[in-house]
């Protein structure tokens, strides 16, 4: 057998579990390929077959692929609009409130949301979901132990009031912890939550092809109650959010008004 580098990709994306043709094809190539010269593999069926039997290799090329920097509020600006503005104004709904975060990565997302919600005295009325593809991250997640660069963008107080300090490991409040629930899912291929105020989906799309955004952007609209918020990645626009049932209330922020246009969920896309 000698397999082309398409049937690699396909045979790999099974074993993955997620479609590796979705992901933008330059990058893609580029970290499979240095990984594949970094173990000094010379064809694809010698790389598959290391991926099959070898655990932790396996593991490493996952983490390539899915690349999962992450940092509290990254982004400061963005973070304190959520504070400011956003959850504020989620919180006037009476009773409870729905958050997630998609493709988490670390935990630093989802534990910035809750330390703002634990500021406004309203972390009891949330639920907050975290999810990600890939289960090494989230085990970390789950650890809660960070180092100065992923907490280094939090106002000094809030990093003293919601860290432990043990030597260089910063040890994320365990109260807090525990209102984060975290869960594998793979966006490109499992259902998605409903009735959801806020989405937070940061710095996780811009690795995925048109078509791949656009089924996320449709899955979001559905995924929200109307008039819930999608806070996206400073460098993730949503060009024609319009489609998407969305209007673009300031950078970054999405709020949903309604369906998205019937063009849009057929796939047509004859746009402006
Ligand atoms: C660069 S990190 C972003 C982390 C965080 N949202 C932030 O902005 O700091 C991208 C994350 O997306 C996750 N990811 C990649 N593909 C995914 C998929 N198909 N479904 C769910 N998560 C995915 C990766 O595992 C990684 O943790």
């Amino acid at each position: 057998m000698s397999l082309s580098y398409e049937e690699f990709k396909k045979e790999a994306s099974r074993l993955c579990g997620t479609d590796l043709f979705l992901y933008k094809s330059q990058q893609m190539d580029r970290r499979i390929h240095s990984l594949m010269s970094f173990w000094g593999v010379t064809s694809y069926d010698e790389y598959l077959e290391v991926l099959k039997t070898n655990p932790e290799r396996f593991q490493e090329f996952v983490k390539r692929l899915t690349i999962n920097v992450s940092e509290f509020f990254r982004n400061p600006d963005r973070f304190i609009e959520v504070w400011e503005r956003f959850l504020p104004e989620i919180l006037q709904k009476p009773g409870a409130i729905r958050i997630w975060s998609a493709g988490c990565s670390n935990g630093a997302e989802p534990y910035s949301v809750a330390i703002i919600l634990q500021e406004l005295n309203a972390l009891h009325r949330a639920t907050i979901l975290a999810t990600d593809i890939d289960q090494v991250v989230l085990d970390k997640a789950l650890k809660g132990a960070y180092v100065f660069n992923e907490v280094k963008s939090l106002p000094a107080d809030l990093r003293a009031k919601y860290f432990r300090q043990e030597g260089e490991v910063f040890y994320f409040d365990d109260d807090l912890k525990k209102r984060v629930q975290f869960k594998k899912h793979n966006l490109l291929l499992e259902p998605y939550p409903e009735n959801v105020d806020l989405i937070v989906c940061r710095n996780v799309v811009i690795y995925f092809t048109e078509e791949a955004k656009k089924k996320i952007y449709l899955g979001f609209n559905q995924a929200l109650r109307v008039g819930g918020y999608f806070m996206t990645g400073g460098t993730e626009p949503i060009l024609y959010y319009r489609y998407y049932g969305f209007q673009n209330i300031a950078p970054s922020f999405y709020k949903k008004i309604g369906p998205p246009k019937p063009e849009a969920e057929a796939g047509q896309w004859s746009l402006p």
